[in-house]
């Protein structure tokens, strides 16, 4: 394994993650452990993972905690995520709001039980102030839906559809284009989550189960970033001279 750096300068890093936290059924499995055993270790690799990502400096963070497909999930399994996101919200409030994180679910949320969005609305104001990092949770979302939603109230306003008037009403408006897309579990798929955001994303994919990441795996993610040689379509020689006039 190579050396994880942990000092990066605040320019190399990516300003917005997202992470796709993927595995939580099979690390269960293989421990003969309920999935809900899974769900909830996973919920501690994302405390572990805020913790990290705020401590090195990330701008913004995206993760996706239950997709819009995921209700095709048996009902029980449905249910429990829904009593572990209402409770994990919860209990997060307070750490969040004194690390100066502001907590923003994103994604249809008149779909969820009522408890829940109560405790997505509390949560969301308890930390409307934070500043020192952005953390939306992907919930009920899809990337479709994003860009449909965002499409729609750029005609409700009167506006032209360009790419513009639709970045600037999605659900990540604020944090701009996702520079670093991780998926843990060992799937290469993007499974509708941030279409949009992600057109430009680096893309990430480690084999280990969500429940078992945290600060080392995203050092890891980061620095194989921080080496990526960004191009959007230029040739290598203009990014390097581009590197150097900005120098
Ligand atoms: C991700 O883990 C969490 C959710 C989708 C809610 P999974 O539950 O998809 O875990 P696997 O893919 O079955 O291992
Ligand atoms: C994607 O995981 C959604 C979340 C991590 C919440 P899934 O495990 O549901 O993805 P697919 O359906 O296998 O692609
Ligand atoms: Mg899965």
């Amino acid at each position: 394994m190579h050396d994880i750096s942990t000092d990066f300068s605040p320019s190399s890093l990516p300003r917005h993650v997202a992470v796709i936290m993927d595995g939580n059924g099979r690390w269960a499995k293989t421990r003969r452990l309920p999935r809900a055993e899974g769900h909830r270790r996973g919920v501690e690799a994302l405390d572990r993972v805020v913790e990290a990502a705020v401590r090195i400096g990330v701008p913004a963070l995206t993760v996706f905690a239950f997709s819009s497909e995921n209700w095709r999930r048996p009902e029980a399994e449905v249910s429990m995520l829904m009593r572990l996101f209402a409770s994990g919200l919860a209990r997060w409030e307070k750490p969040l709001a004194d690390a100066g994180v502001r907590l923003r679910v994103i994604g249809e949320k008149s779909a969820f039980p009522e408890a829940v969005q109560r405790a997505i609305e509390r949560t969301e104001k308890a930390t409307e102030t934070g500043s020192r990092m952005h953390l939306n949770i992907a919930a009920n979302y899809g990337g479709r839906w994003d860009v449909l939603q965002a499409a729609q109230a750029a005609v409700a306003a009167g506006e032209a559809l360009t790419p513009e008037s639709i970045s600037g009403r999605l659900s990540t408006a604020a944090d701009g284009e996702v520079d670093l897309l991780i998926r843990t579990g060992g799937e290469r798929r993007i499974s509708n989550f941030l279409l949009w955001q992600a057109a430009y994303a680096e893309l990430y994919f480690d084999d280990a189960l969500w429940p078992d990441w945290g600060e080392a795996d995203l050092l890891r993610a980061i620095s194989w970033y921080v080496g990526r040689e960004r191009r959007f379509g230029m040739t290598s020689e203009q990014v390097l001279e581009r590197r150097v006039e900005s120098n």
